[in-house]
This record gives structure tokens, C-alpha cells and sequence, in this order.
């Protein structure tokens, strides 16, 4: 592990992307990590190495190369597993993302499990994957979906989780770790050991909390946990979903098809061993390998020392952005309470507008509704510009940002 004084700024010839030019000869300036980070040359060449080398389907023949590749892939859920701390590496299923972690959990455990009237209880700041699967669960089965609101700093005002298990009805409660929109962190101790005492399952969508600090899923104490690949390093197209085994074990399949059983007759079948019963088919291999060198990457550099470095970075940034005319920002001051995301709003300039103009700098940040329009609704917005940063961001690049921001700012007359 390296220590917090580790240049992060040396980290950056590890990134080929990040020596590109845009635009009119630009230096790249990438501010839009919450969505996906790029890659460092030792997960693209994972990737390579294992098509090159190592490529068959796993789990099924006994020659050298599937060998191979079984243990590529097997050996990435272990350092996966140790990660997040988890001690029982048939907990980790891979999935595409986080989207189809929560999906499959809507779908395998919650058609079994919730009935009319039952509860499900989300947030205000969810993503729409913590949304809209739920919707349609609870649609399906007359149940009801409640949302825990949040305060004008952000903060999920947790008087409505304690009024929604009051009922005695709720099923399950979600949120996310840290919101894609706000950077908010959820108080997660708090609202875990609240629905530990109501008995009520718990589901913690990681996909922005995993790559910015760590997580220990024994210390956290929820049922559920999904987060991606993509947003940490690794490939697109590869996430988890942990749940304990107990809970597994009550759960019906996801999808049917090959390496998810254990035998198949005409007209009846049985299920493989966790975690092979929610992975059906053949699997995103090489990605699976992919996200183990990123997580390789990730350990060398230290989870905590990621924190220091973006807690660094977006002080530097509020303090800025907050000095740029008619600029708001979103979500709480508290850097305690937040991660490495800055949602903001120039008075009546389109966040389109904004990083339309400031593309031309070579920069890239995020613009709209950020797949979160139950919170623009409660924000009374339609969109917002979002600047959100990674390992390999520097102050200078944060100076480039807010030069071109007091360019929007003298264009629009603010
Ligand atoms: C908090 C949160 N949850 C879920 C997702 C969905 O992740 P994916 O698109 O990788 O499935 C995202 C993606 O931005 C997110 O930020």
C-alpha cells in the first residue's frame, strides 16, 4: 500500500486515454467519472493478454486453456470477494453492472417474496436502476413504493424511513452509498441497524461508494450490495451483486440456461451451487479478468489514500466553484459527508450550454437529469452540469475548469 503522499499525478501515464488531445489540439480533461472512468494499461492489458493467451469457456472442459481460463476468472472473484471484504466467495455473482445486480434481485428474490400491500422503501436521490425495478415490482404485485426524502442539504431526512417501518409492511429497504447526483454518503450505519431491529431487509447500491472509498460489506451489515466494474477501472459490461447466503439460498433463479444447473430433465430441473445458479450462460470473461487487474491497481494504490486524494480535490473545487458568478452548487459543504461529485447550476444558462462551451476547452463534464429525475423534480430542476473526479485528477485540471467556467460566465453576462 503507498502512502497518502503518493503522487497521483504519476498515476497518470499509466492512462493512454488521458494523453489525448480533443477538439481543436486540447489537452483532455476528464471530470466525468461518476458516469465511467477510463483505463489504466494494466486492465487493457489484462484484457488483451487473456484473449491472446488464455481464451476458452470456463467451467466446462478439462484442457489446459479452459483450465486457464477458469482460473483467470475464478481468481478475480476472490480478489473481488477480499475487496469488499467478504469472507465466502460463492457470495460474489457476476453481472453485467449494477442495473442487473438490483434487476436481479427485483426479479429473483422479490417475486417470491412481496405480495400486496407490502412496502419497498427507496430514496429521493436514487439512480433510476434503484428506481425502476422496484416500480415494476411493486406494480406487479399491488405492493407500494414509498421514498425516504431529503433535506435541502442533501442529506436523507431518515423521520420518513423510521414513519415507513412504523407500518410493519416493508419489505425492503434501499439506497445508494453515495448519490451519483449530489455526492451525498448515506448514513448507512444508521439506517441498517434501524431496519436490522424491524427485521427488514436492506439493499446498498455501491456503484458510486466502491471506487471512491473503502467498503466492508462484514462491517456494513446489509443483505444486498451491487456495484460496477466500469466505474472503478475495469470494463464496461461487469459489475457484482453480493447478497449472504442465506438470503441466496431462498431465491429463485434469475435466468435459465447453461452452468446454472445442476440437472436438467424434460420437464423439470435442478440448481447449481452458489454462485453459479445466477450465472447463466457463458459469462463476460475477459471483462471478469479485466476487473481483477483493476482491482489489483486499486489495492496497490490503497482505498484510503483514494479517499484523501478526492477529499483534497473537491475541497480545492468547492472552494473555487464557489467563488465563480452565479454559480450553485448542490448537496452539502460537509466534505465529511460527501464524495468526489459536484452537481451545480449557473443561474439560467442550460447545463447543455455549459458544457457545450466548456467542451470546447478539451473539457469533459457531465450534463442533464443524470439518470436521477425523481431527485431534479425535488431539486425543482431539469438538469444540472456535474464535475465529478477520479484518481488520476489534478487541482490544475480543476484551474481549467473553473477558467472556463468564468468564460461561460462573462458569455452569459452573469
Ligand atoms: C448510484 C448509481 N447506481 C447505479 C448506476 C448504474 O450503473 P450501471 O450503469 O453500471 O449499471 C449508476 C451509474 O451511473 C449510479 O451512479
Amino acid at each position: 500500500m503507498q502512502s497518502a503522499q503518493t503522487s497521483f499525478e504519476n498515476l497518470r501515464k499509466d492512462f493512454p486515454i488521458l494523453k489525448r488531445t480533443v477538439r481543436e489540439n486540447k489537452t483532455l480533461v476528464y471530470l466525468d467519472n461518476a458516469s465511467t472512468t477510463q483505463k489504466p494499461n494494466q486492465v487493457i492489458d489484462a484484457i488483451n493478454d487473456y484473449y491472446r493467451n488464455h481464451n476458452a469457456n470456463i467451467h466446462r472442459a478439462v484442457y489446459a486453456l479452459a483450465e486457464e481460463a477458469t482460473e483467470l476468472y475464478e481468481n478475480s472473484r476472490e480478489k473481488i470477494a477480499n475487496f469488499i471484504n467478504v469472507k465466502d466467495k460463492t457470495e460474489i455473482i457476476f453481472v453485467r453492472g449494477t442495473t442487473e445486480a438490483i434487476n436481479l434481485v427485483a426479479y429473483a428474490w422479490g417475486r417470491d417474496h412481496i405480495k400486496e400491500g407490502d412496502i419497498i422503501v427507496t430514496t429521493e436521490y436514487e439512480h433510476h436502476s434503484n428506481i425502476v425495478p422496484w416500480q415494476l415490482l411493486t406494480q406487479e404485485k399491488g405492493a407500494k413504493l414509498e421514498y425516504i426524502g431529503m433535506d435541502d442539504n442533501g442529506e436523507l431526512t431518515l423521520d420518513d424511513l423510521d414513519k415507513y417501518l412504523a407500518t410493519g409492511k416493508v419489505k425492503l429497504v434501499t439506497f445508494s452509498l453515495m448519490s451519483n447526483v449530489l455526492g451525498t454518503i448515506s448514513d448507512a450505519d444508521t439506517i441498517i441497524s434501524k431496519c436490522k431491529a424491524a427485521g427488514v431487509l436492506t439493499l446498498v447500491d455501491g456503484a458510486q461508494a466502491v471506487p471512491h472509498m473503502k467498503v466492508d460489506i462484514e462491517k456494513l451489515g446489509c443483505d444486498f450490495f451491487a456495484f460496477s466494474g466500469h466505474k472503478m477501472l475495469g470494463p464496461t459490461g461487469i459489475g457484482i451483486l453480493w447478497a449472504k447466503k442465506s438470503v441466496l439460498e431462498t431465491m429463485s433463479p434469475f435466468h435459465g440456461g447453461g452452468d446454472m444447473i445442476r440437472e436438467v430433465h424434460k420437464y423439470e430441473t435442478t440448481w447449481n451451487d452458489l454462485p453459479y445458479k445466477f450465472e447463466a450462460g457463458t459469462p463476460n470473461i475477459a471483462d471478469v479478468v479485466g476487473f481483477g487487474a483493476a482491482i489489483d491497481y486499486l489495492s496497490n494504490i490503497g482505498m484510503t489514500a483514494i479517499r484523501q486524494h478526492e477529499i483534497e480535490l473537491t475541497s480545492y473545487a468547492i472552494e473555487k466553484l464557489s467563488q465563480v458568478k452565479g454559480l450553485h452548487i448542490y448537496g452539502t459543504k460537509d466534505i465529511s459527508k460527501r464524495g468526489g461529485v459536484i452537481s451545480f447550476n449557473f443561474a439560467d444558462v442550460h447545463p447543455h450550454d455549459v458544457a457545450q462551451i466548456i467542451d470546447e476547452e478539451g473539457i469533459a463534464i457531465r450534463s442533464g437529469h443524470h439518470c436521477a429525475q425523481v431527485l431534479m423534480e425535488r431539486l425543482n430542476v431539469a438538469a444540472t452540469s456535474r464535475a465529478s473526479f477520479y484518481i488520476y485528477n489534478t487541482r490544475e485540471e480543476i484551474d481549467k475548469l473553473i477558467n472556463s467556467l468564468n468564460k461561460v460566465a462573462r458569455i452569459f453576462k452573469l
